[in-house]
């Protein structure tokens, strides 16, 4: 029918047909999340094509790789290739391109976090991977204002905040050293990107982690920093990008539990086929829980309040939630764990009623809370000038990490 509605376009004298489909309610359908396939809308540039033979044809929809798209203007599916987020996330996409530089675009996660600008109260376009959205007037990847006063900066913290702090202080002419506790950059962007379909925020973590590595950062792993060592390091300025450590209730038999963050530090020693009970039903538990549904493992989620997986985007949310319903998992909602013992954990339900499941093994994902949050004024108090962002001012999200970064470094 698309390709037909083309045709009388075309013989109504239009030039360029611009193929896409659906409309804010359709939601993948006119734009694609984490879970949609790449590049999954070019087809239907083929089929209008068939139809058209007079006017140029244009595709979009998640084409993030130049490969695809050079591919489908080679093979005849397109004449024009259209991205949007693609060039929010990276606006030098083009560019990188026609340089043979691909390697170094900045390839959009389709997290959707740019499509809160339609929330009531927003104002800005926003983008969880590319600070400068928004402040093209101020700085673009490529053009960052150089600092009236040069610094000695220590980052302590190499997660996704870590390291756009980095990337940008360089980028400024600032003295940069970034020192991470383990042996290697990402943080729990890792972790984020270890469930199901998320596989385009490992991605995205590469880009800063290749950045860092093409800047010629000075990176130090397996620097468990604490004030002493920071005060050695003798900086101008500290930058806390910790982040965050896990939040355990007072829930009898807590101790019995695995955190939901070591199960997706070391995603291939984790469970499969047994009975797994996830107390906590935010992001990151709903999130482990469907990887550990997909281990073949039965699933009981436990969440205090009345919704699960709240701190989500909407359609990453309902895609979660149809994963864990269609494994059999059981969400609980309104239920309060009441205590972990050998093989079992009880609770009791929204009507007060108690009762118990059976099970292998008990995961927590009951939320997380800044580490050291007493460092920064401690820092200032001695005369270094500190800052904090990042997971390690608030439990936040990628976006959050990466735009503190942009407004301490510049500020700089
Ligand atoms: C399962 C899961 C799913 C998520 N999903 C999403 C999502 O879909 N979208 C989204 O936007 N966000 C998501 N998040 C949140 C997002 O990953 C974090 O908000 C973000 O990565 C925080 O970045 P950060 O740099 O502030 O901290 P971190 O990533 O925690 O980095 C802190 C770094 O500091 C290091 N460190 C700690 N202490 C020291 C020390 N003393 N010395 C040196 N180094 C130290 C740590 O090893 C770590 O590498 C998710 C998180 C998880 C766990
Ligand atoms: C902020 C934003 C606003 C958009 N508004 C519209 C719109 O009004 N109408 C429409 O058909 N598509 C709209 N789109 C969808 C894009 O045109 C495009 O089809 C979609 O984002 C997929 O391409 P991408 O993966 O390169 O972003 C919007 C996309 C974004 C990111
Ligand atoms: S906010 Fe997310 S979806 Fe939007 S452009 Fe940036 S990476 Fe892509």
């Amino acid at each position: 029918m698309g390709a037909e509605i083309a045709k009388l376009c075309e013989d109504a004298g239009a030039d360029l047909i611009s193929c896409t489909t659906g409309f804010s309610v359709t939601k993948d359908q006119c734009f694609e999340a984490e879970f949609s396939p790449e590049g999954g809308r070019i087809f239907f540039g083929a089929e209008v094509k068939k139809l058209c033979k007079k006017a140029k044809v244009a595709v979009v929809g998640k084409i993030r790789d130049p490969q695809m798209a050079e591919a489908a203007l080679a093979n005849g599916d397109a004449d024009l290739i259209i991205g949007s987020r693609t060039h929010l996330a990276d606006p030098y996409w083009t560019l990188k391109t026609q340089m043979g530089r691909e390697d170094e675009i900045r390839k959009c996660m389709s997290c959707l976090e740019c499509f809160k600008l339609f929330r009531p109260g927003a104002h800005n376009m926003r983008c969880a991977i590319n600070p400068f959205v928004g402040y093209e007037l101020t700085a673009t990847e490529h053009n960052v204002p150089i600092s009236g006063h040069p610094k000695k900066l220590l980052i302590v913290g190499g997660g996704v905040g870590g390291m756009q702090a980095a990337i940008i202080a360089k980028k400024r002419g600032h003295e940069v050293k970034l020192v991470e506790k383990t042996d290697k950059l990402g943080g729990h962007m890792r972790l984020a990107g270890t469930p199901p379909y998320k596989d385009s925020l490992i991605r995205a973590m590469n880009w800063f982690i290749d950045e860092v590595e093409r800047l010629n950062i000075d990176v130090e792993y397996n620097i468990d920093a604490d004030l002493d060592y920071i005060r050695s390091c003798g900086p101008d300025v500290a930058i806390l990008a910790f982040g965050a450590e896990p939040a355990r209730p007072p829930i009898k038999g807590i101790e019995r539990c695995i955190d939901a963050w070591d199960i997706l530090s070391e995603p291939k020693k984790a469970p499969a086929g047994k009975e797994i009970v996830v107390l906590g039903g935010g992001t990151v538990g709903c999130e482990t829980a469907e990887f550990l549904a997909f281990r073949g493992n039965r699933i009981s989620v436990i969440e205090l309040t009345g919704e699960l997986c709240r701190d989500q985007e909407q359609q990453h949310k309902e895609h979660v939630l149809m994963e864990l319903s269609k494994r059999g998992a059981a969400l609980l909602t309104s239920c309060a764990a009441q205590e972990i013992g050998e093989g079992f954990v009880s609770f009791i339900d929204g009507a007060g009623k108690m009762h118990t499941i059976k099970c292998d093994a008990v995961v927590c994902a009951t939320g997380q809370r800044p580490l050291h949050p007493d460092w920064v004024n401690e820092l200032r108090a001695g005369g270094i000038d500190a800052y904090t962002l990042g997971d390690a001012t608030m439990t936040g999200d990628i976006r959050r990490a990466t735009r503190s970064a942009f407004d301490i470094v510049m500020a700089l």
